[in-house]
């Protein structure tokens, strides 16, 4: 099970590595390796477990965090309307995006970076994902809101790039044009 002790910080430098892409079918190590990614995610949503294994609570996890640069990530969410979008993702890929912009009011966090970063992050109001489940089946999402955002967020630790990379630290709180502000 991966506790915040597996869980690299910022300054590592697999963070900012293009991780590799996964064989498929995938092997019963990458198997394991994204499942363990989706159990982190729920595991730190109950406060039972949180508590016990002091786990920070998170909604999505990419490989590249436990020191594994291939292309997998977990995201276990419940977006404003209930629905919940709980997916271990192989070899995730941004098939198409809206024109509009969307942001989360309240900035973005990440479990490899022990610090408040404040300031919009400029994501995609809505995009499709395409991926394969760990049975190496291909699954497509289309997603908006808090999710879309989640995803992008994820998607980017495969390509090296941290949610700050993204803020405009000269104006960190300036609208963005043409983006659709999402609370959380
Ligand atoms: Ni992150």
């Amino acid at each position: 099970m991966i506790t915040m002790e597996d869980i690299v910080r910022e300054g590592h430098p697999v963070l900012r590595q293009v991780a590799s892409e996964v064989s498929l079918p995938p092997s019963n190590e990458d198997k394991e390796i994204v499942n363990s990614l989706l159990q982190y995610v729920k595991n730190s949503q109950n406060p039972e477990y949180a508590d016990k294994y002091g786990l920070r609570p998170g909604i999505g996890l990419a490989a590249p965090q436990i020191n594994v640069p291939k292309r997998m990530l977990a995201v276990h969410v419940k977006d404003p309307s209930g629905t919940l979008y709980s997916y271990a993702l192989i070899n995730p890929k941004i098939v198409s995006h809206s024109v509009e912009k969307a942001y989360l009011t309240s900035g973005e966090g990440c479990l490899s970076v022990d610090r408040q970063v404040p300031g919009f992050v400029p994501r995609y109001a809505r995009v499709t994902v395409k991926g394969y489940n760990e049975n190496g089946e291909e699954v497509k999402l289309r997603l908006k809101g808090l999710a879309s955002i989640v995803f992008q967020h994820e998607i980017d630790h495969l390509n090296g790039v941290m949610f700050y990379d993204h803020i405009d630290h000269d104006n960190p709180f300036t609208p963005i044009e043409n983006a659709l502000p999402i609370e959380r």
